[in-house]
């Protein structure tokens, strides 16, 4: 079977004759989707050997890969991943947002990281195949997303360290609703000063897998005191912003909305980017720059991007023992703003005046 698939300026087909379509209604509690891994029914696995180019890929079963135990990403941690969503509109079609970006991002974390990568069209095109073989899993309008997680790494067994001789490029799929367990309602974060999430030079600025574990010290013990995540600073001044555990931040003062630059060591989120246009679109200076912990403190309104978080309101911050709440101060009117045009705009109910969505028929 042949299905169609049609982007802001181009249409493919896709052969979907490799899988089976399951036909039978998901019975998922759809109102209640947080973020936690609800298994699908296909991924899809495509690999490319020692001369860095991908063959053709396939849909499999979702279920566990066999890797040697030598591994590049076991052994060295050679491995890269995204995340990006696909949206049920409410004549059922499906929309995925800018997954072209998503495709980028991993070309240029597979550069950094030594590592071949599929080309722009192989990664949109497996994206679009794991979405319409998974279909069955896009929540519907208005109560969540399928989660996209494509995979990259060094799958090649060697000793010695040095770049693998084979990679596995992989996506699986899985509904999911709110990030945070607070839904909706602001997070509560708390600034670590002792451990810094990346260092200038270093790969704090792509998608690697290693930039995730070296977090999760800070982010239990801000979870034990009763915080919802962690805020970066930088790692030479102890001074600058940086990112959240799995998001960017935004603070604003005075109606100005500033982020932190992006200079090699945060994420160069798709949602960070994205909102940055939306709000200057709607007028709104939107400043990326160097932003100071003293600023945070002092700002009207924070919120944080990124594509599992979309936008959440931040609540109050805690720094070295001292909270500030931003609830007294209105919280919310410039998220609420960008959160509304973004999700309306990601499900089809706004008019895509940016080219950003792409239509899975
Ligand atoms: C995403 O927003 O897709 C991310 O990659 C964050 C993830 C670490 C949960």
């Amino acid at each position: 079977m042949a299905t169609s698939v049609s982007g802001a300026s181009s249409t493919i087909q896709c052969d979907t004759s490799a899988y089976e379509e399951a036909v039978e209604t998901v019975e998922l509690d759809w109102d209640n989707l947080g973020f936690t891994l609800v298994p699908t029914d296909y991924m899809y696995i495509m690999k490319c050997s020692e001369d860095g180019i991908f063959s053709e890929g396939e849909l499999r079963r979702y279920g566990p890969i066999e890797l040697s135990p030598a591994s590049g990403v076991l052994n060295y941690g050679q491995g890269l991943f995204e995340g990006l969503k696909a949206y049920r509109k409410e004549d059922g079609s499906i929309l995925l947002f800018r997954p072209q970006e998503n495709a980028l991002r991993m070309r240029m974390g597979a550069e950094r990281m030594c590592m071949a990568s599929p080309s722009v069209e192989q990664f949109v095109e497996a994206v679009k195949l794991t979405v319409l073989a998974n279909k069955r899993w896009v929540p519907p309008t208005g109560k969540g997303s399928l989660y996209l997680r494509p995979l990259l790494m060094g799958s090649g067994a060697l000793l010695g360290v040095s770049p693998s001789p084979e990679y596995t490029f992989l996506i699986y799929a899985s509904p999911v609703g709110n990030y945070f367990k607070e839904g909706s309602a602001p997070i509560n974060l708390v600034v670590e000063n002792d451990y810094p999430r990346a260092a200038p030079g270093g790969t704090g600025g792509v998608k690697a897998i290693g930039n995730y574990a070296p977090v999760m010290k800070a982010q239990k013990k801000a979870k034990e005191n009763g915080y919802s995540d962690v805020l970066y600073l930088d790692s030479t001044h102890k001074k600058y912003l940086e990112e959240v555990s799995a998001c960017n931040i935004f603070v604003v003062k005075d109606k100005i909305i500033s982020t932190p630059e992006i200079k090699g060591t945060i994420l160069p989120g798709i949602t960070r980017r994205s909102v940055i246009d939306i709000a200057r679109a709607q007028g709104y200076q939107v400043e990326e720059r160097a932003v100071s912990v003293e600023e945070l403190l002092d700002a009207d309104e924070v919120f944080c991007t990124g594509t599992a978080v979309v936008v959440s309101p931040v609540g109050s911050i805690t720094y070295l023992g001292r909270r500030v709440e931003y609830e007294s101060k209105g919280v919310g009117a410039v998220s609420r703003e960008v959160y509304s045009a973004l999700t309306r705009l990601q499900m089809g109910l706004a008019e895509d005046k940016m080219g950003w969505t792409m239509q899975i028929n």
